[in-house]
């Protein structure tokens, strides 16, 4: 893939400030005309655009500080885009966030969190910028989703599911703007190494899932660089990294009973290993 695709678009990426989302923004920074970074982190943004001005010195950066799940702000936000007469040409919808372990323990502000940013935040977005993106009669969205789309996860219910809306809803959306000569690419990554899993995991939980999920994992620029390739591709959707592939297309196959049987006794197998960082046995596993 040729970066060179991009040349001259304007692309939004949220949750730009760390993981999948800040490499998107390294990486199409040669390429783009203009780029609107979006988190919660300002000061990671500020350091993010001083990055991308010295690969591109003609690079036009919007960075705006936005808590996603202020739909007030959003609003605002949006609003804000349509004065600007900014004409977004690539939607990364990346910004998301998760919360393991049994859904019964679970803070509902974080569930709350993950339906607001993972569903209610990107629905939103979409449905504000594909008005522009019809308007100029072409356009893309890239929606960051997971392998958890693809199946339940016990200790990580709400996230899977929420990613499960993400798939279904890129699928349907794509079918419905071929016409419109807009591409909509759900990119599936399997573990990348992120600040993703510190965020999901309750104090006072250690996390040694990453021990588990060492041999699926890909490198971000890996994921980016095979999401950016889906895209300028037209792909439908993209599961970074050969293993994950593999693995998800031998369980797509698999009987929907015996995938019971196999979440339940993973969901028996990490009940038993969710105890104190204090206890010696504690261990969390699984790919996602
Ligand atoms: N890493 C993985 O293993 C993995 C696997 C599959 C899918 N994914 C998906 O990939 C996407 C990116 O995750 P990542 O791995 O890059 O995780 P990350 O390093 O934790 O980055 C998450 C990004 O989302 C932003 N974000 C979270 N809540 C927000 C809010 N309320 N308002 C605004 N921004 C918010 C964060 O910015 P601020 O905190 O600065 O607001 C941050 O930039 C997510 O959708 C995730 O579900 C990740």
């Amino acid at each position: 893939m040729s970066i060179s695709f991009f040349a001259e678009c304007t692309v939004l990426i949220t949750g730009a400030s760390a993981g999948i989302g800040r490499e998107f923004a390294r990486q199409l920074a040669p390429a783009v005309n203009t780029m609107v970074l979006v988190a919660r982190r300002n000061e990671r943004l500020a350091a993010l655009e001083m990055e991308l001005r010295i690969i591109n010195p003609h690079l036009e950066v919007f960075s705006r500080q936005l808590d996603l799940r202020d739909h007030a702000a959003l609003e605002r936000f949006c609003n804000w885009l349509d004065e600007s007469g900014l004409s977004v040409d690539l939607l990364i919808n990346n910004a998301g966030l998760g919360d393991r372990g049994a859904f019964i323990d679970s803070e509902w502000e974080r569930v709350l969190a993950m339906l607001q940013v993972n569903i209610e935040t990107l629905t939103y977005l979409t449905y504000r910028i594909l008005p522009s993106m019809r308007k100029s009669g072409c356009g893309a969205i890239l929606n960051v989703s997971s392998v958890a789309s693809l199946v339940p996860v016990p200790h990580l219910a709400v996230y899977a599911a929420t990613k499960a809306y993400v798939t279904s809803f890129s699928e349907a959306l794509r079918a419905e703007l071929r016409s419109a000569n807009i591409s909509v690419t759900a990119l599936c990554p399997g573990p990348v190494p992120t600040e993703f899993d510190d965020v999901a995991r309750r104090e006072p939980q250690v996390n040694t899932a990453a021990a588990g999920r060492e041999m699926f994992s890909v490198p971000v620029q890996e994921v980016v660089r095979r999401a950016l390739n889906a895209v300028s591709r037209d792909k439908a959707r993209i599961i970074p990294g050969t293993l994950v592939n593999l693995s998800m297309t031998i369980f797509a196959f698999i009987p929907m009973y015996l995938k019971r049987l196999i979440l339940n006794a993973q969901a028996m197998r990490e009940k038993a290993s969710f105890v104190s960082p204090a206890h010696p046995k504690y261990e969390i596993s699984g790919m996602i």
